[in-house]
């Protein structure tokens, strides 16, 4: 007999992130045929190491969180105030409901990435969490500029990334003429995406591993940890003295 429990998941279906919610009787995930598998507490074994075990006293916001699994792991750490942002109302109503199952005081609010500046005001946060959000933007760097201004202590981000894994370093400048640049698979590149990626016509743009660090520095952002493919760590870049 199906329980009140896997009804009501099933009814807020489909879910992205696969979250274990239990009531008196028994364990339910929520997608546990998710094609990347128990998804994505799976791949947070990778990285979870680079956030710190204690959270006590800081605040978190997570853009882009659909149904809360990086913001429920920043509150089980002890953080003081979790916001979560996502423009999709039917995820946020799935984090909600997750929330509230796991007993887990964190806020869900329907926002854009490209307003989250107008949403969260004159707040900054000491964690803000921007995964899997980035290459689903047209307009990526609009967007992690704005994103960045909000980060006070660390940024938890993560990109698709395609192309070459090699990074070297380019001159800050090159002549008119140089083009034989723009053939080496190391130069920062985006790939766009016109139609759709993995049947997916919300994939945009694609960086690969270099053009992920460029934007990144573009933001005033230094990688301080890259604990596996596609995950950085990051905070604001000191400005250096004026001139
Ligand atoms: C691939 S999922 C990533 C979810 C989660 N952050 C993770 O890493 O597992 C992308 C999420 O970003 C949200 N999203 C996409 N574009 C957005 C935007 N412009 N503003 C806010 N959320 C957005 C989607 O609704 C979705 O929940």
């Amino acid at each position: 007999m199906t329980s009140l429990l896997q009804r009501r998941v099933s009814e807020l279906g489909p879910w992205f992130h696969n979250l274990r919610l239990r009531d008196q009787v028994e364990e339910v995930q929520t997608a546990p045929l998710h094609p990347l598998g128990d998804f994505p507490a799976n791949f947070w074994q990778f990285f979870k190491q680079a956030v710190p075990d204690d959270l006590h006293g800081l605040s978190v916001l997570d853009i882009g969180c659909n149904a809360g699994f990086y913001s429920f792991e920043m509150k089980r750490r002890g953080a003081s105030r979790v916001l979560g942002v996502d423009h999709d109302p039917a995820y946020l109503t799935q984090a909600r409901f997750a929330a509230e199952q796991l007993g887990l005081d964190v806020e869900f609010v329907r926002g854009d990435v490209y307003d989250i500046d107008r949403l969260v005001g004159t707040e900054s946060f000491d964690f803000v969490v921007f995964m899997g959000v980035l290459y689903h933007l047209r307009h990526p760097l609009y967007a992690l500029e704005k994103v960045a201004r909000l980060v006070r202590g660390r940024l938890l981000f993560q990109t698709m990334e395609r192309g070459s894994w090699d990074i070297t370093d380019f001159a800050d400048d090159l002549p008119f003429d140089e083009r034989d640049v723009f053939f080496d698979e190391r130069f920062p590149r985006m790939y766009f995406i016109e139609h759709r990626y993995a049947g997916d016509k919300t994939n945009w743009w694609i960086p690969n591993p270099a053009c992920t660090r460029a934007l990144l520095r573009t933001c005033n952002l230094s990688v301080l940890d890259h604990p596996c493919q596609e995950v950085y760590v990051c905070e604001p870049t000191p400005i250096t003295g004026a001139t």
